[in-house]
């Protein structure tokens, strides 16, 4: 089973299209294992897309990505982060595939609704800067913790 953080943009809870954006992806078999709603700081913004540093659009993207409230998400299945960047389309709406919730929802390059991470090493990383180990569920011992009483 893999993990990878998702976040829902600012124009995805603005749009109030966040439970269609997180459906589409539960549809996929993937699990939410954990769920915040934050605004990012530009600190966090930074160490988010510390990647991206010395690109052209880096303010931009940190200015956007912190302008408003979104939701932050773990979510884990198998092969969580490419299905996940598969349903997610590619960063541009109008090249991204048909189906896919960038094409089908998103707006242009700044506005295109949802993160996800690119690589099991930036996911872990990235999850390390939203949650707490302890806030992630583990969705086999504790579904059979509640199922069990114990
Ligand atoms: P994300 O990190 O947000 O999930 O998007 P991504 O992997 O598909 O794309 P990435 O290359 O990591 O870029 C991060 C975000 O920066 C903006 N961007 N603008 N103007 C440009 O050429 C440009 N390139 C990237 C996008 O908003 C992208 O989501
Ligand atoms: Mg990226």
């Amino acid at each position: 089973m893999e993990k990878t953080l998702i976040l829902v943009k600012p124009d995805g809870v603005q749009r109030c299209l966040a439970g269609k954006i997180i459906s589409r992806l539960e549809r996929r078999g993937l699990k939410i294992i954990a769920l915040k709603m934050l605004q990012m700081d530009r600190a966090l913004a930074e160490r988010h897309y510390a990647v991206h540093t010395d690109k052209p659009f880096f303010n931009d993207l940190v200015k956007f990505i912190t302008s408003g409230p979104i939701i932050a998400a773990v979510l884990e299945g198998e092969k969580a982060i490419e299905s996940t960047r598969q349903t997610m389309g590619a960063t541009d709406p109008k090249k991204a595939a048909p189906g896919t919730i960038r094409a089908d929802l998103g707006i242009d390059m700044e506005h295109n609704l949802i993160h996800g991470s690119d690589s099991p090493e930036n996911a872990q990383k990235e999850i390390s800067l939203f949650f707490k180990p302890e806030e992630l569920l583990n969705y086999t011992r504790d579904i059979d913790r509640w199922l069990t009483g114990s």
